[in-house]
């Protein structure tokens, strides 16, 4: 090949991988919006009536974030989360694929507040 089309060609294949990259983000993001939004808040400070309702913690805050680890807030959106009396606190999130439930994983980390 010659060494301007391989050149070309790298430029395109960075290219597809962040469009791909941005569709990701975007898709979760709307996926945060569809599933998790009425509860959380869009910013999942979790400040709206059925935030407040539910007395959800806020995820901008560092030290709920420490509360979880990654694998309990994967668990907590595939499976549920029950109160310790065994009252259902979140149910499960259907209809969403392992890959987006850790990239909503990663959203909901995204969201502490960067000291
Ligand atoms: C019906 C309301 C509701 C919906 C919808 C909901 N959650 Fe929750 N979620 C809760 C409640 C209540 C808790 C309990 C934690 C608390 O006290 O703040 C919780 C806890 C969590 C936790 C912490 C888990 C842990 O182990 O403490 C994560 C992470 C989370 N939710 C992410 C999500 C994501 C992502 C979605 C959307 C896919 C979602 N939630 C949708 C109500 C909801």
């Amino acid at each position: 090949m010659i060494p301007k089309m391989k050149k070309i060609l790298a430029v395109s294949l960075v290219c597809v991988g962040s469009l791909s990259l941005a569709a990701r983000a975007a898709e979760t993001k709307s996926n945060w919006e569809d599933n998790c939004a009425k509860c959380h808040g869009p910013d999942g400070k979790g400040d709206k009536p059925m935030g407040k309702k539910l007395h959800i913690a806020d995820f901008t805050d560092a030290s709920v974030q420490a509360k979880f680890t990654d694998a309990q807030a994967f668990a907590a959106i595939k499976e549920g989360l029950k109160d310790a009396d065994g009252k259902t606190r979140m149910k499960a999130i259907e209809g969403l694929s392992d890959d987006e439930i850790t990239a909503l994983v990663q959203y909901v980390r995204k969201m502490k507040p960067t000291p």
